[in-house]
Formats: structure tokens, sequence, C-alpha cells
């Protein structure tokens, strides 16, 4: 008889290796799967700590016993009983010695035959899988990446209070942030005409709170960006957003140090070393062709140009003519691995990046072959080879163009496509180092005209302000980006705190007074009232949880995030809405096809 009094739970599944055996425990959770063995049922409980198997036999009341033969996956259960030891172990299982011997059950709510499995090892197709990502979300997998996401953000509230940062809010309606990508838009009812946007990031707020003497600064905080989705980003993601008053880089630098440190120990166990190591934009760029660089494997790139500058290959010898460089990667005793045809595959693999080709010279025990070297002397050869340390095992592979950026580019992803198929890369590994001395410009031969490479509050190095606006390419920034194996988990600069280097800062971009006023007049007359130096930094909170979770995309790590085309999948959002929803907000639509 099922009694009607009440059940409370009192161990979640995990939580039931600290139950004694003997001990009356209840769980409730999910049905994972049912086992009717006739005179013996077994069903896996399953909530977001775990599984605990329950166990049913002859010596089970009978109307419970009925009750256990009606368990069907994914039913909705409460369970009263006795842990007592398993007869056949589960070692794969932290509960897999106990079980729990039930002698009280309430079925709270069956379930239908779900759209797929829910199982770790069971793939689903992802549309699918995002339509009922409610589902997927049972999978305990996911679940994990969730709690491990709450984890980090209480460590960083925690690490951050411990450091006298203040959390506060900035609005979410606000007017346009420069930060580069597009803004989504929010028709203003009141105002027709009139739109808000959604925080690209906080940036221009937590800047006005350092004037506003809070000092220190913290938000766990949405951000919104209409650009398009990569498996590191999505159109709203989360920041750990920072800003601290009186520092320069190294006090940023060094308590963001005691934040990783902390992260990778409570998250991880990992103790990593700080002071973490620093490497210059322009030899991230020489050496791995990126501004995050993964350094978790070799594949230097190796500047050739003076070696192949007047050679007879018109590719190379040109591109050096023209301004840019030829550059080589060795891969080191993968030449087995990139035969013809992964040549040819990589070769495609980088024509996204504008590359015109990719040269290689392939050199294994039972011959070599390559194609290029047939255009070279002799003398021409050896010198490439000996530069590169090639010999037998090795393949070499050779980027040339007019444009610096595109060689980097080609060859940075290149050595990471080479390390991700060649197995190079050790998934239990975590290289960070901080990007510094980045470039403070950035020029856009489509545009004709120079942009912040951060954003237009970004301080310049000390020798750089009078170069602004005469010697945008030669100025830098006090700006830094922390990476983890090849990732931009985050990135800042000190800010600009005097109204007359914002000035230039501004016409160094193009800006007119006029136009700088009408856009940014509010943070130009906030420094007139006295300003303290500061500076910050905002993590992409998302990224940082893929990063440690060593998963392939923030997807993973967000619980209901949009696809491809910006669509969330399950609640069908974006939407078309109801004419009066547009008449109110003022605002015709008008579609070209
Ligand atoms: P930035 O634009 O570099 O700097 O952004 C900071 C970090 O946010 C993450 N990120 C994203 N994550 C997921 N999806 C996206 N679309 C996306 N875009 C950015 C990255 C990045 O490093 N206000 C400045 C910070 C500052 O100067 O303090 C800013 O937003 O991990
Ligand atoms: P081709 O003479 O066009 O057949 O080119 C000979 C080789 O040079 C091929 O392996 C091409 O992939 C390579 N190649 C062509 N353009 C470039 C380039 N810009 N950089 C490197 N290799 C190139």
């Amino acid at each position: 008889m099922d009694s009607m009094g009440k059940m409370r739970r009192t161990h979640y599944c995990a939580e039931s290796v600290g139950a004694a055996v003997g001990e009356e425990i209840v769980a409730a959770g999910f049905i994972a799967k049912a086992r009717d063995l006739g005179n013996l049922i077994f069903a896996d409980l399953r909530d977001r700590t775990g599984i605990l198997q329950l166990a049913f036999d002859d010596g089970t009341d009978r109307e419970i016993f009925e009750k256990a033969k009606s368990l069907r996956s994914e039913y909705v259960v409460m369970a009263k009983g006795v842990i007592r030891e398993r007869k056949s172990k589960n070692p794969a299982l932290p509960t897999g010695n106990i079980e729990l011997y039930v002698n009280d059950l309430r079925v709270l709510s069956a379930a239908e035959t779900t759209p797929f499995e829910i199982r770790d090892e069971v793939p689903v197709r992802e549309d699918l899988a995002l339509t009922y990502r409610y589902l997927e979300l049972r999978k305990p997998s996911l679940t994990n990446n969730l709690i491990t996401r709450h984890r980090i953000v209480k460590c960083a509230r925690d690490y951050f209070d411990s450091q006298n940062f203040l959390e506060i809010e900035t609005p979410m309606l606000c007017r346009s942030t420069p930060e580069g990508a597009r803004d989504y838009l929010v028709p203003s009812r009141v105002q027709p005409g009139k739109f808000f946007c959604l925080p690209q990031s906080p940036q221009q707020y937590k800047q006005l709170l350092m004037i506003a003497g809070m000092d220190r600064y913290m938000q766990i905080v949405k951000c919104f960006r209409d650009e398009d989705l990569r498996a590191d980003r999505q159109p709203e993601f989360t920041q750990i957003d920072l800003e601290m008053s009186f520092a320069d880089e190294d006090d940023i630098i060094s308590v963001n140090e005691g934040f990783l440190k902390k992260l990778f120990k409570d998250i991880l166990d990992i103790d990593i070393e700080i002071p973490l190591r620093r490497m210059p934009y322009k030899e991230a760029m020489e050496r791995f062709g990126s501004d995050k660089p993964d350094l978790r494997f070799g594949l230097e790139l190796r500047d050739i140009s003076e070696l192949v500058k007047d050679c007879g290959f018109s590719v190379f010898k040109n591109a050096v003519a023209e301004g840019g460089s030829v550059r080589a990667i060795n891969a080191k005793g993968l030449a087995s691995h990139l035969s013809r045809k992964e040549i040819d595959r990589l070769a495609q693999f980088i024509k996204p990046f504008k590359a015109k080709g990719l040269a290689f010279t392939r050199i294994t025990p039972e011959g070599e072959s390559s194609s290029y070297e047939k255009f070279l002397t002799s003398e021409e050869v050896s010198a490439v080879r000996c530069a590169l340390g090639a010999e037998t095992g090795d393949a070499i592979l050779i980027v040339a163009d007019s444009k610096n950026q595109v060689v980097f580019d080609s060859l940075g992803a290149l050595r990471c496509e080479i390390a991700k198929k060649c197995g190079l890369i050790d998934p239990k590994r975590f290289e960070l180092l901080w990007v510094v001395d980045f470039p403070l410009f950035e020029y856009s031969e489509e545009d004709g005209r120079y942009y912040a490479k951060h954003h237009p509050f970004t301080m310049p190095k000390d020798g750089d302000i009078d170069k602004l606006e005469t010697r945008q390419d030669e100025c830098y920034a006090k700006a830094y980006d922390i990476v983890i194996n090849g990732t931009e988990a985050g990135g800042g600069s000190i800010r600009i705190s005097n109204p007359e280097t914002q000035k230039k800062m501004f016409r160094a971009l193009g800006f007119t007074d006029e136009r700088a006023r009408s856009q940014f007049g509010y943070l130009i007359d906030a420094y007139r009232y006295g300003a303290p130096p500061h500076g910050g930094l905002a993590y992409g909170l998302d990224r940082l949880v893929m990063l440690l979770m060593g998963k392939e995309s923030i997807r993973e790590v967000i619980a209901f995030p949009k696809v491809q085309n910006s669509s969330e999948l399950m609640t069908g959002s974006p939407s078309e809405v109801d004419q009066l929803q547009l008449d109110e907000l003022s605002i015709k639509v008008d579609i070209k096809d």
C-alpha cells in the first residue's frame, strides 16, 4: 500500500556512497535504464550528481514490485530504501559497490519514448539534440559541464571579492559601444525611431565606474555581438569583466595570474606556475603565425625569404620583391603522415586564409619529392633544408605571399591543423601565456584607414603618444591577451585617462572632434573631473569553461546555445512578431530578397 505520507529526499545519488550499509535513504531522479529479470528488477536512477542502482526482488512488497515493473526510461521517481552492498559490483560507477533496496516507490511522472537515447555514448544529430536540449542536458557529460561552469563562476566571484572587487551591474539597454562587431538593436516604443543597443561589452560603463571612484569592479555579464558564429563564438556570450584603478599592466596581469592559479587549482587540481610567460605580439606572429599561439606543440614558422629572394621560382621571388615573405614549417618526422593527397587537402584547407598555394618537400626513406626544389639551385635547396634542419622523415611546407598577414594566417592555421591530424596535442596539457605589446592600430585596405586593434580607449605605450597622428603603424598598445591552448581566453588594456590623449586617439582614427564629441562626449567630459589611471580585462567565460573542460565548442558549456544562423532551435527564436507589436514600435519590415 502506497502510503500517502510525504517522502523527502535525503541524498543525491552520488552522495549515497556516504551512507552506511543498512541506512535508510530517499533518492529522486530519472530512470536511466530499467532491467526486468523476472523475479529481480534493477533500475538505474539518475540525478545531476550521478547514478544509483535501485533493486527490487522476491522480498519486495508486491505492490511496489508491480510498480517497479512499470518503470521505463526517463520516468521521474522517488525511492525509499535501504543501502546494501551489491552482488555484482560495477567499478565504472562511483556508486558501483552499493544499491538501494527499495521499500517504497513513487512514480511522479511517466515519460514517453524520448526522441533520442539519453546516454553519453550515443551520438545524436545536433539539430535534434538542440531542439530537445532539455533532454540532452540530462546527459551526464553536459550536466557536468554546467556544474563546472557554476563552480568557475563561483571561483571568480570568490577570488575577485577577496581582492576587493565590487560586483556592479551595468545596463543592458545602452548606446552602441565600438567593439567592432554589429550591434543588436532594441527599438524604443516611447521614442519612435530611436534604438537602444544590447552591450557588446560594458567597456565604457566600467571606465565610468572607475571615474565614479568604485576602484575595483567586476561583473559576470552577458554580451551581445551580431557576428558570424564559430566553435568559440556565440552571438550572446558571457564575460568575466573587470576593471581596476591605480593599476598598470603588471598590476592587472598579476591580479589575474592569482585568479588563474586559483581557478586551475580549484577546478582541475592543477598547479600552474606563475608568473606566466609573456610573449610580444611580433614574436607570436613570427614563430607561430598567430596572436593566440598554441604552445602545446612545435611546428614553428621560419622566415626563409632571404634564402629564396633571388631564386628561380617566381612565386617565392615575387612575394619577397613585393614586400611580402616566404615562410616554412618543418613538419619533423611527419613525412609519412603527410602524403601527397594530405598535402593537397592542406592546400585546400589554407585557401580561406587567402593562400595561393602550398609548396612542399617530402623527404622519406623511399625517396624525395618536392613541388619547388626543381626551380632552385642545389645551393639554395640545401640552404633552405639546412635552415629548417630538414632530414629524412621530414616534410617542409611553404607559403609565399606579397602580404605577410596571408603567410602568417595560413601557416598559423596549418600548424594547428597538422598537430590535430597527427595527434601532436596532449589533451591533458595546458599552455597559458600573455601576448603583450600589441600594435595599437590595424590598417584596413578596404576602408583605407586605421582602426583601433583593441578599442579606441586603449592607452598607447609611453613613447608612442606623440606618433599617434603621424606614425600609426609604429604605435604599440598597453594591451594584453591571455591565451590558453591556442584560444584567446581574455583580453584587456590600460585605458587612456587623459582627455588630450583621448582626443588625439580619436583624431588618429579619423574621427572629427565633432563626431567624437557627439558619440563619446560623456566620456570625454568625465575625464575632465578627475580620472584615476585605470585598466582592466574581460575573460570569455564560455571559452574558459570550454578550455578547462577540454571541449571542442562553447556550445557544450552553454545551457541553451544558438546554431550557425543564430537561431535557438528549442524555442524557435528569432521569430516573426505580431503586426500590432511592430505598429507600437513604429517599425515597418521591408525584406529585400
Ligand atoms: P574582447 O572583445 O577581447 O574585449 O572580449 C573579451 C573576451 O570575450 C570573449 N569573446 C567571446 N566569446 C564568445 N563569443 C563571442 N562572440 C566572443 N567575443 C569575445 C573572448 C575575448 O577574449 N571590453 C573588452 C575587454 C577589456 O578591454 O577590458 C572586450 O570586450 O574570450
Ligand atoms: P605551380 O607552378 O603553380 O604548379 O606551383 C608549384 C607549387 O608551388 C605548387 O605546389 C603550388 O601549390 C605552390 N605554390 C603556388 N603558389 C604558392 C604560394 N603563394 N606559396 C607557396 N606555394 C605556392
